[in-house]
């Protein structure tokens, strides 16, 4: 399949996809984020694909939502069409998806990182959600997960100056990103962290993904209860059988994803 905006290719067991569309520092216009959850869909549907990686180029992950498609936007428009609705589908992907940062991940593109569920970035990463110079706020996360990712201080820094206050050694620091690479060797440490996900079982690696993503949403007794009942339910499964009995017998363990 053809895109107009992304390259996709599969490594191994990874879905990668390369936004694509240099010309506006991959501006995430509507069409781009349209084409973003098919592919997602359709990886997240596929049975030969563990892990997904979304990255843009070595000068911009992108550099937020599209500012000449949404200028002449207005309220009723955007409550009609319910405007960035569909940015969220990346946040619902089933699979691990690990965002590599190259160069400017501004606004949206920002945004687009935190809904992913790990960040490497570049050494010349930069965070920002310069929103408020154009007149507006962040509207697809921003305010919300980035306060979670870095607390309150940085992220009322960044939001209210509009500045690229954070670099890739920043953002590791501050907890945005887990690992920082040369530019150049971002994309493959990507796709071997996402390899390393891929050979686990699909489900217990859903299924930890869920249990991690409840610590945004529940108290602590309600997300300690959720992880219980599901710890519980993985001696359900196969894999867990096999697992453990591939650990007694010293050899690796053949999951089969049931
Ligand atoms: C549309 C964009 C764009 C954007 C860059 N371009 N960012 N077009 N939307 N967000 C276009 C430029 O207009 C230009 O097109 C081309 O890409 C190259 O950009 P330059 O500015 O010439 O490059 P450079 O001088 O290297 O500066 C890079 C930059 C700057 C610092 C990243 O482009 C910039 O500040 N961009 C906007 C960043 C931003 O404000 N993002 C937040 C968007 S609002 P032409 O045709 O002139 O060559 C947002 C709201 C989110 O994300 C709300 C919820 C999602």
């Amino acid at each position: 399949e053809v895109y107009q905006y992304l390259l996709v290719e599969t490594r191994d067991k990874v879905g990668l996809v390369t936004l694509n569309r240099p010309k506006a520092l991959n501006a995430l216009c509507s069409d781009l984020f349209s084409e973003l959850n098919t592919v997602m869909a359709k990886f997240d549907e596929d049975q030969s694909i563990g892990a997904v990686v979304i990255t843009g180029s070595e000068k911009a992950f992108a550099a937020g939502a599209d500012i000449k498609e949404m200028r002449d936007s207005n309220y009723i428009d955007n409550y009609k069409t319910n405007f960035l609705g569909h940015w969220t589908q990346i946040s619902k992907a089933r699979k691990p998806v690990i965002a590599a940062v190259n160069g400017f991940a501004l606004g949206g593109g920002c945004e687009l990182a935190m809904m992913c569920d790990i960040i490497y970035a570049g050494t010349k990463a930069k965070f920002g959600q310069p929103e408020i110079k154009l007149g507006t706020i962040p509207g697809a996360g921003g305010t919300q997960r980035l306060t979670h990712a870095i607390g309150k201080s940085k992220a009322m820094e960044m939001v209210l100056t509009g500045s690229w206050n954070l670099n890739a050694e920043e953002a590791e620091k501050a907890g945005l990103v887990s690992k920082v690479f040369p530019p150049e060797q971002l994309v493959d440490e990507a796709v071997k962290t996402a390899n390393v996900i891929a050979q686990h079982s699909q489900p217990m690696v859903q299924m930890a993904k869920e249990a991690v993503n409840q610590a945004y949403e529940l108290s602590l007794a309600s997300g300690l209860l959720y992880e219980r009942r599901l710890f519980h339910s993985t001696f359900g499964t196969h894999d867990q059988r096999e697992g453990m009995k591939a650990f007694v017998e010293k050899r690796t363990p053949k999951f089969e994803h049931k």
